[in-house]
Parts: structure tokens; C-alpha cells; sequence
């Protein structure tokens, strides 16, 4: 029996309308889901805790401890970015302990690490500290194409991650790129050297996963990740209904509850509905788009380009652009094009062919990963380009969260005027501008104003 974990309420959302599905959405889907027999539901972490607080003005902490009020039966499963947490630099340890022990004091059950780059000691920490407060931790392997990106490096990834004491393997496909023949081979390898359960995730975007589902599952595959139909496929994940039907009959049957599935459609539906009409659905997001395979670039990041290149006026250099990137991908050492590599790739290669010269301009995100201030690269970095970029500074081998001090409790000090828990420290800690003003929306509400008429004018 393949077993199900439902993600409509997490990555659907997110990848299909900018993470903007509310509290009372969410938690209306949940309480049905958790009748249908997933495995687990997806539900917090990735943007999600971002967009509650900067879009929605609501609290993410708060969202969890609903969520978890309704589900009484099922996992509550969160997305985590290693030493990066939620946020987009590394964190200091204590923090990384903290986040983990008040996301599963709030009711999550499993916390989802990945590193960008793959650099187990970014996840060290997650792991360490999810096992400690009695959470489940499943690492996520970051899947790409590169010449180092073999079926041995994700086996011996794999072992590593077995040695640090995972309770499951993920492979995260976030570009969705894994074609059906890969992914037999991979999930063929991993199943035959690798006893912890394994879990897959992809993205519909380039119309091929399905097809990869299936051929993972005929591997041997334990977990997939799917998300209620009509929240699903496009820029999200394969059909929850569609693949308990397909599979039904058969030795992978994942059994799914159909009564709270057809209970839950229509609300599903319904959200669907009032997105594509406020316009924060685009109905492109459902289309197959070819050049994610063509060029191997996840679709977010073709987006941006366009985005980027049009700001400047310079849209007749889309293609030149494109060929750009794999000379500065492998210039770099071939990181996974996920946050915040993804966007630092990007934007190098709309630099270098702007200006006419290659790595002429440098953001200072690329600076830092030359230093070694994210972790080790997947492949060696081209030296050449290195020193052009930093010329003779140090480079640092560390784990980059080695040369952080503790900062929790010089935080908590810090926000004593705004903060009332733990949780709302960690709000700060993250996202400081906008905890900043959500917090203080929460705790001094504008008064409201007494009226009483009278005569205005005579
Ligand atoms: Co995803």
C-alpha cells in the first residue's frame, strides 16, 4: 500500500496562488481530511508563515494550534529549511532547537529538512532537536540534474542521512524534473541500499509527473505527495484523487477514505473558485510548461527571469539568458536550483549578459556562497571565477552555523516590548519587519472610536 501525504494546504496553495489560502480555509479542509486515512497533511512551514503574518494578518503559530484542535487522527507535517529555518540566512543553533521544540509543542509531528546544497550539517541541528522534543524528522534530499547529481551521489546522500538518525528520505523534486525512467533507476538504488521509508515530491509544472509517480511507486516507493483535485497539478502536485483511483485494485491501493474525500471537494473547489476570480490564481498556472525540461529550470525561477528581464527592457535577451545558466550553475559548483540558489543563479546570469561581462556585477549573496558561508558545494567551484569574485579571502570549510553565537535569548531581550511568548520571538527572529508590525497590530488594536451625533453643521 503506497500511503498519501496530502498537501493542498501547503505546497498546493503556495505554488499555485502565492501561499494566500486563510486560516479558516485551511482548517476547514483539515477537519475533513483528517477522516480520509493520509498518511499525513502538509500544512505548515515553507511560505506559509511568512504569508499569514505579511498578507493575511494573521497569526501562523495560531493557524497550527487550529489545525491541530481538528486533526485528531492524521500526522500535521511542516516543511523546514535546515540552518536557514523559514527564513533566508543561517541561524544560530539555539534557535534552530527552539523552532523545532515549539513547532511540535503547537502539534506538529514530522519536520521536513532540506539544505539547498545538500550539506548535511545545515540539517544537523533539525535533526538533533526534532528527535529531542519527540518529533519525527524526515530529511528531503534536494533533486537535480548535474553531472555530480548521479543515482550513486543521491545512494551515498542517502546513507549519510540514514547515519544521522532520520526517521524517512524524501526526494524533493521542487522543479519537476525527475522523468519517469530516472526516477525507477534512483528509487530502484535507494530502496535496495537504504531501510528507512522513502517518500517522493514533485511539482506537475513540466506535465511529466504523474508518469514519474507511477514509476516511482511500481519501484518500491513508500510515500507520495499529492493534493486534492481541483488544488492540484500545474505548479502543484499530482491529483489526490486521480492516483487513489488509478492505484485502486491494485497491491499499492492507498485506500483513502471516499466519503471525506467527496466531502471535502467541494470546498476545495469553492476555494479554487474565489482565487481564480480575485486574480491571485492565474489559470496559467495549470499549463504544462515544456521549458522546465528544455532547460532544467524550475518554473518560479523562469518567471522571475521574465519578470526581471522586462523591468529592464531587455526581453530579446530571454534566450541568451537561458543559455547563461548552466555556465554559471557549474561556474558554482552545480547547486539545486531551489531558495535561495535558484535566485542567485538567476540573476548572475541576467548580470553577466546585461553587462556584457561575465561576474562584472556580483550580488553579495554570491559573495557569501563563495566564501563557503552556505555550505559546501555540490561540485568545486571554477577558481578562476572565485577569485575574480572575492580575489584571496579566506574561504571558510566550517559548518557556517560553527561561527554563530547563541541568539535566542539576546532576541528575546531585545523584543521584551513586543513579544509576549516564545513563539512570537521566534515571528521576530524570522521575519523582524514584518513580525514587527503584525505583532504590534495583534496586541494594540486600533480603539475604536466612540461616536455619538450630533449636529455637524447648523
Ligand atoms: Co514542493
Amino acid at each position: 500500500m503506497v500511503k498519501i501525504v496530502e498537501t493542498s494546504v501547503r505546497d498546493g496553495h503556495q505554488s499555485l496562488f502565492a501561499t494566500r489560502m486563510t486560516t479558516e480555509e485551511v482548517v476547514r479542509l483539515c477537519r475533513i481530511y483528517d477522516k480520509a486515512g493520509f498518511h499525513a497533511i502538509e500544512v505548515w512551514g515553507g511560505a506559509t508563515f511568512d504569508s499569514c503574518m505579511r498578507f493575511l494578518n494573521e497569526d501562523p503559530w495560531e493557524r497550527l494550534r487550529q489545525v491541530r484542535a481538528v486533526c485528531k487522527n492524521t500526522k500535521l507535517q511542516m516543511l523546514f529549511r535546515g540552518q536557514n529555518i523559514l527564513g533566508y540566512r543561517h541561524y544560530s543553533d539555539d534557535v534552530v532547537d527552539m523552532f523545532c521544540r515549539k513547532s511540535i509543542e503547537n502539534g506538529i509531528d514530522i519536520i521536513r529538512v532540506f539544505d539547498a546544497l545538500n550539506d548535511v550539517r545545515n540539517l544537523e541541528m533539525a535533526v538533533k532537536a526534532t528527535k529531542k522534543y519527540g518529533g519525527e524528522c524526515q530529511i528531503a534530499m534536494s533533486y537535480t540534474t548535474s553531472p555530480v547529481h548521479t543515482v550513486e551521489y543521491y545512494v551515498k546522500l542517502a546513507k549519510e542521512i540514514e547515519k544521522m538518525g532520520a526517521d524517512s528520505i524524501c526526494i524533493k523534486d521542487m522543479a519537476g524534473v525527475l522523468i519517469p525512467e530516472d526516477a525507477t533507476r534512483l528509487v530502484t538504488a535507494l530502496k535496495k541500499e537504504i531501510k528507512l521509508p522513502l517518500e517522493l515530491h514533485s511539482h506537475c509544472t513540466a506535465g511529466v509527473c504523474e508518469m514519474t509517480y507511477m514509476a516511482a511507486i511500481r519501484a518500491g516507493v513508500d510515500i507520495v505527495d499529492t493534493s486534492m483535485s481541483p488544488l492540484s497539478n500545474g505548479t502543484a502536485q499530482p491529483s489526490t484523487q486521480a492516483l487513489n483511483t488509478s492505484l485502486k485494485g491494485t497491491k499499492y491501493d492507498p485506500k483513502l477514505n471516499l466519503e471525506a474525500i467527496h466531502e471535502a471537494e467541494p470546498i476545495v473547489s469553492a476555494i479554487v473558485d474565489k482565487y481564480l476570480k480575485n486574480g491571485l490564481l492565474n489559470p496559467k498556472s495549470f499549463e504544462v510548461n515544456p521549458n522546465i525540461l528544455k532547460y532544467q529550470v524550475p518554473g518560479g525561477m523562469l518567471s522571475n527571469l521574465i519578470k526581471q528581464l522586462t523591468d529592464q527592457d531587455a526581453m530579446d535577451k530571454y534566450e541568451e539568458v537561458l543559455r547563461e545558466i548552466p555556465v554559471v550553475r557549474k561556474d558554482l559548483g552545480y547547486p539545486p536550483l531551489v531558495t535561495p540558489m535558484s535566485q542567485m543563479v538567476g540573476t548572475q546570469a541576467v548580470l553577466n549578459i546585461l553587462n556584457g561581462e561575465r561576474y562584472k556585477i556580483v550580488a553579495k549573496e554570491v559573495k557569501d556562497y563563495l566564501h563557503g558561508r552556505y555550505g559546501k558545494t555540490p561540485a568545486p567551484v571554477n577558481e578562476d571565477v572565485r577569485k575574480k569574485i572575492i580575489g584571496d579571502d579566506e574561504v571558510i570549510t566550517c559548518r557556517p552555523a560553527d561561527l554563530l553565537e547563541p541568539e535566542f535569548e539576546k532576541l528575546k531581550a531585545q523584543y521584551q516590548n513586543i513579544a509576549r511568548s516564545d513563539e512570537d520571538v521566534l515571528s521576530l527572529a524570522l521575519f523582524e519587519q514584518v513580525a514587527t508590525q503584525f505583532l504590534t497590530r495583534k496586541y494594540n488594536p486600533a480603539p475604536e472610536v466612540e461616536t455619538e451625533e450630533f449636529e455637524m453643521f447648523i
